[in-house]
């Protein structure tokens, strides 16, 4: 099974940014926990990263007919691209949006989230683990 995990804008100064919120761990090590979690599962992963909302959306395009699932932290786009939201929608591919933070016990305008419209699953609020239950969730959906 071929997973794409997609980190979107600002998620690249892990480790510098606001470390009160989103943890000491660099935005490396969190590629490093995605890999190491999808070989245990048996999935190969692919891991981008990008802060420019067109090049997700050519992530997303690309992964038609490759990618058999996608995990994607948009970052802060999560809640202003429709763009990316249609993305999704085009490829219909089964998704798992993940936010390091607990997106919902925070300011307002945070709560909403157009990749929500799409995604199967919202995972909030875990930290790095949110990526291993979203790469569990596909695998298991996957195995049927
Ligand atoms: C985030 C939450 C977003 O609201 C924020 O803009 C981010 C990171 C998270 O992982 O908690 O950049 O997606």
């Amino acid at each position: 099974m071929k997973i794409l995990v997609i980190n979107g804008v600002n998620l690249n100064m892990l480790g510098i940014r606001e470390r009160n919120i989103y943890g000491d761990s660099s935005y490396a090590e969190l590629e490093k926990y995605i890999v190491s979690c999808a070989r245990q599962f048996g999935a190969d992963v692919e891991v981008r990263q990008s802060n420019f909302e067109g090049e997700i959306v050519e992530m997303i395009q690309r992964a038609y007919g490759k990618a058999d699932g996608i995990v994607i932290n948009a970052g802060a786009y999560t809640h202003t691209s429709v763009a990316i939201l249609d993305a999704l929608k085009a490829v219909n591919i089964p998704t798992v949006e993940v936010h390091l933070s607990d997106i919902n016990a925070r300011e307002e305008f945070r709560r909403f989230s157009y990749i929500s419209l799409y995604a199967e699953m919202t995972i909030c609020g875990k930290g790095f683990e949110g990526y291993r239950d979203a790469i569990a969730y596909l695998v298991q959906k996957e195995k049927g």
